[in-house]
């Protein structure tokens, strides 16, 4: 036996290629934010989480550039010794602005936000309950702390069901120190967390309130402020994270919430510590895409317009949207092969899009996630849904 037999033996994604259907790690040889250059071809993207559009703003790439002049490309260390700019602590300050918290801390992705805050709050003694569907991020985060502590406790609940939520934490000791971890914005079916039952769930039973925003900040609320404030909810959320690959139109993350817990993991979480710190590009591009959301809301509008667009149309046409109310927009098929079969033509007629199946959604629910910018023009729209309408109706799904 040999350790690598088992790459001998994974044949599935070489199978898949060979027919023509895999979609998977197709380069992008041009990005022109809604439209792109793929196999030489331009095509429609709607599989991008670049919801405002900002990564091909001239304002923002001249701030990127801008900070690549004035500190170079890497910080070249982690933010405890020499990798903190005073940049990052600048950013760190509008973004507990803009969420309404007391502090703010950037890991160098959101994967790592929350890899780095759910691992150093949770030890053996406390518990953590959590969404089933929750992003994988927040499920290693645990799987660390478990490794971490030798053990750590977790309960998941159904997927959004406030009842199963409150059959899990009645069972449970009233004073062990436990904390609900949700989606703000569920990634793969773009619905919104109930969140006023569970603050209410929250304060009965005495559980602190983690909210991973990286599909709500930038896309929901009145002014981009996310899924605390579609539903004007602040103070009974303890913790929000949120990633900058998303409307932030960078890479990094961060974790907001009371100073003292943000100091706290600022000492102790090791994928802060033992990893470098956010780029000074990077930061940057967060500094700008910050100052545009909150000086031209209008673009959060307008993604907002778009994404309720999308759901009217497609929901008219026959499809399947599922409890999306966002720009994430799922169009659930069921079936993983004919899942692939639709995205392979839907690519082949100009227009790329996420094909999910399971384990990232439950058997059965096989779905191709559009997703959509504020930069997205009508008449792109207006193709997509054009195709999709010709192959729904070819394939027998609507
Ligand atoms: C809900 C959620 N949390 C965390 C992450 C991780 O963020 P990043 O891609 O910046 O590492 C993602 C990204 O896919 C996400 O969708």
């Amino acid at each position: 036996m040999d350790i690598f037999d088992k790459c001998l033996k994974f044949t599935r994604a070489k199978e898949a290629m060979e027919m023509g259907i895999y979609p998977y790690f197709k380069p992008i040889q041009e990005n022109h934010g809604p439209r792109v250059i793929m196999d030489g071809k331009e095509i429609i993207m709607i599989g991008s989480n670049n919801y405002l559009g900002l990564t091909k703003d001239p304002r923002v790439q001249e701030a990127a550039i801008k900070a690549i002049e004035k500190y170079g490309t890497s910080c070249s260390g982690s933010r405890f010794l020499n990798g903190t700019l005073e940049l990052h602590e600048e950013l760190e300050e509008k973004l507990a602005a803009f969420v309404k918290k007391e502090s703010a801390l950037c890991f160098s992705t959101g994967y790592q936000s929350n890899l780095g805050a759910i691992s150093t709050l949770l030890t053996k003694d406390d518990l953590i309950i959590t969404d089933k569907t929750n992003h994988a991020s927040i499920f290693d985060g645990i799987f660390l702390s478990a490794g971490l502590h030798m053990g750590a406790n977790i309960k998941r609940y159904k997927h959004n069901d406030m009842d199963d939520l409150e059959r899990v934490l009645s069972k449970l000791e009233s004073d062990i120190p436990k904390m609900i971890i949700t989606d703000g914005v569920f990634s793969m079916e773009g619905d919104l967390v109930n969140l006023p039952r569970l603050v209410e769930l929250a304060g009965k039973y005495r559980a602190r309130v983690y909210v991973d925003d990286a599909h709500g900040l930038g896309v929901e609320g009145e002014t981009g402020r996310g899924t605390q404030e579609y539903y004007n909810i602040w103070d009974e959320v303890d913790l929000v994270m949120c990633t900058f690959s998303k409307s932030f139109a960078s890479l990094g993350g961060f974790i907001a919430g009371k100073s003292e817990v943000i100091h706290y993991i600022k000492h102790f979480a090791r994928p802060l510590i033992f990893s470098a710190s956010m780029p000074p590009a990077n930061i940057a591009t967060v500094l700008k895409t910050l100052e545009i959301i909150q000086k031209e809301p209008q673009i959060v509008h307008r993604l907002q317009k778009i994404g309720q667009k999308m759901i009217r149309e497609f929901q008219a046409l026959g499809f399947n949207t599922g409890e999306s109310k966002t720009p994430i927009v799922p169009i659930i098929i069921g079936n993983d092969d004919k899942t692939f079969q639709f995205w392979a033509i839907l690519f082949q007629n100009g227009v790329y899009s996420n094909p999910v199946i399971s384990p990232a959604v439950p058997p059965d629910r096989a779905l191709i996630r559009t997703s959509y910018m504020a930069t997205h023009e009508d008449r792109d729209l207006d193709i997509v849904l054009d195709k999709f309408k010709k192959i729904g109706k070819e394939m027998g799904i609507i």
